[in-house]
């Protein structure tokens, strides 16, 4: 028996909503046909948004949506983007597929989907191959609401209000698709592009993200942060408020990444140890933070995390479209309760990507569209968003197969929302054994637990075909006993309880 002790007194961080984030690139099927499919599509859709998607979407309380990249932001040029759609212009998306982009999702739509979503915009600006001034022109045209030319420009392109914009990304991946610069290079360079990204409404608002490392790059963290936030006057909050950080689940290795539906449990294993490698990331970027940054002002911003296969057969190989099983819960369940865990530091994760691409939470076909695994992740975990997290310990063994690759059986983190509930999220690791797990809630009668489980087979899925595989359902035999309580967790499940 595994023993969880919760503290709901003991408040140790605030889990920012932005834990639960998403990103959109222009990439294969997410944006177009996933989410944009046009005013004059045959597919039900407000405004060229997709109705299904967006209604699917709204359910998991999307907080935040990074967009237009990704690789794709360091060439993308945001003029091509706005203005009559038959007039703009047409571009080679050189990083995924060579395929055309007509730039008809631009600025104007991306604030539509935020404003269909109720989300707040991460724009990620072009330090790659941009300018300054491009830079700053598109803060002015999305941002100022007096007279300007950037603000006549929207104006007569059909926006006469600004828009609101909290994050903004200078720059991605800067050390490889970015630009394949140095970290002293891009330091220097982060400095001046982000002197432009002015505060026209004078609150604040805009939250500066600065190109953080590709995985476990110390180097690059701390020379960044020596550039940046050491030299930086006190008045200039060192220049950022986030340093972002990349890092995907890949099961094998990049030339051969694996397959998303067809693993052994040895895979398994090993996709699960490799995600449980975040942590380690999270604490050693985030001990150099602290070094600059005691105080913990910067926030470190997973804008790209998620499984990485090889693509679907038979599909582009450059749209990165992949199935999503228990595995990708599994993942997602993992990942969501270490960064809910380290909320001091880690303020804001997107998934990458959101429909179509990568381990995305939605699948589409045409018309039809299906809710992965994944999505009943976000949506199992959202009452974690704004909550509190307590202090709990969880005693548990270590599973696997593989000396290297050994995973605790338990993961869990908890949460104590405005109407003072408890949330517990907690994973079953094992491929085939169920755990029995004995939790106490100190200083706090227990009235009442409920649950909801979401468990199957280490290979089930939803398919377009079979859309209902995998769902949530209510958890059973919880068992109150003098103010403790038992419940059971099947293998490869992902459970999420509340006690009132
Ligand atoms: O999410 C796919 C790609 O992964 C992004 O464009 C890039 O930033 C990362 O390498």
């Amino acid at each position: 028996m595994d023993r969880l002790r919760i503290h709901p007194n003991k408040i140790t961080g605030k889990i920012n909503r932005e834990i639960y984030g998403h990103f959109s690139e222009h990439l294969g099927r997410c944006i177009y046909g996933g989410i944009y499919v046009g005013e004059d599509s045959p597919i039900e859709n407000v405004n060229g948004m997709r109705t299904d998607v967006i209604r699917a979407l709204k359910e998991i309380n999307v907080p935040v949506l990074r967009w237009p990249g990704g690789c794709f932001a360091d060439e993308y040029h945001w003029m091509d983007g706005i203005g009559p759609k038959e007039k703009r212009k047409k571009m080679i998306n050189t990083h995924w597929g060579g395929v055309v982009e007509d730039n008809s999702f631009g600025t104007h739509e991306y604030f539509e989907l935020c404003r269909q979503l109720g989300c707040s915009a991460y724009v990620n600006g072009n330090l790659g191959s941009g300018t300054v001034r491009e830079m700053s022109e598109w803060v002015e045209y999305i941002t100022f609401e007096g007279l300007s030319p950037m603000a006549q420009l929207r104006e007569a392109n059909g926006s006469g209000e600004a828009w609101n914009v909290k994050y903004w990304g200078v720059g991605n991946e800067n050390w490889g698709c970015g630009g394949n610069m140095n970290p002293e290079y891009y330091a220097n360079e982060y400095r001046r592009y982000q002197t432009y990204i002015r505060d026209y409404r004078n609150d604040g608002g805009i939250h500066k993200i600065c190109c953080g490392p590709n995985a476990d790059d110390y180097t690059w963290t701390r020379t960044v942060l020596d550039t940046c936030y050491r030299n930086a006057a006190p008045e200039h909050h060192g220049f950022m408020d986030g340093l972002s950080l990349h890092y995907y689940t890949v099961p094998g290795d990049w030339k051969e990444k694996g397959s998303a539906v067809w693993f052994n449990e040895q895979d398994w294993y090993r996709t699960l140890s490799k995600t449980l490698y975040m942590e380690e990331l999270i604490e050693r970027h985030g001990k150099i933070m602290d070094e600059y940054d005691p105080d913990k002002k910067i926030g470190l911003i997973i804008d790209e995390w998620g499984t990485w296969y090889d693509c679907e057969p038979g599909t582009n190989p450059g749209f990165l479209y992949q199935q999503n099983t228990m595995r990708d819960a599994l993942v997602a369940g993992i990942n969501l309760n270490l960064f809910n865990r380290h909320c001091d530091r880690v303020k804001m994760a997107n998934l990458a990507q959101m429909v179509n691409v990568l381990q995305a939470v939605l699948l589409t076909d045409g018309e039809q569209m299906v809710k992965t695994p994944t999505y009943y992740v976000f949506q199992m975990y959202k009452s974690h968003q704004g909550a509190s997290l307590v202090d709990s310990t969880l005693e548990t063994s270590g599973i696997g197969l593989e000396e290297a690759f050994m995973v605790p059986n338990l993961t869990h983190s908890v949460s104590v929302d405005t109407n003072g509930q408890i949330h517990i999220t907690i994973t079953n690791l094992s491929a085939d054994e169920s755990s029995e797990i004995e939790a106490e809630i100190t200083e706090r009668e227990v009235k009442e637990v409920t649950g909801e489980l979401l468990a199957g087979d280490i290979h089930a899925k939803n398919t377009f075909e079979e859309p209902s595989n995998v769902q949530p359902v209510p958890l059973q035999n919880i068992i109150l006993n003098n103010g403790t309580f038992q419940f059971k967790l099947p293998p490869s499940s992902v459970a999420h309880l509340v006690v009132k």
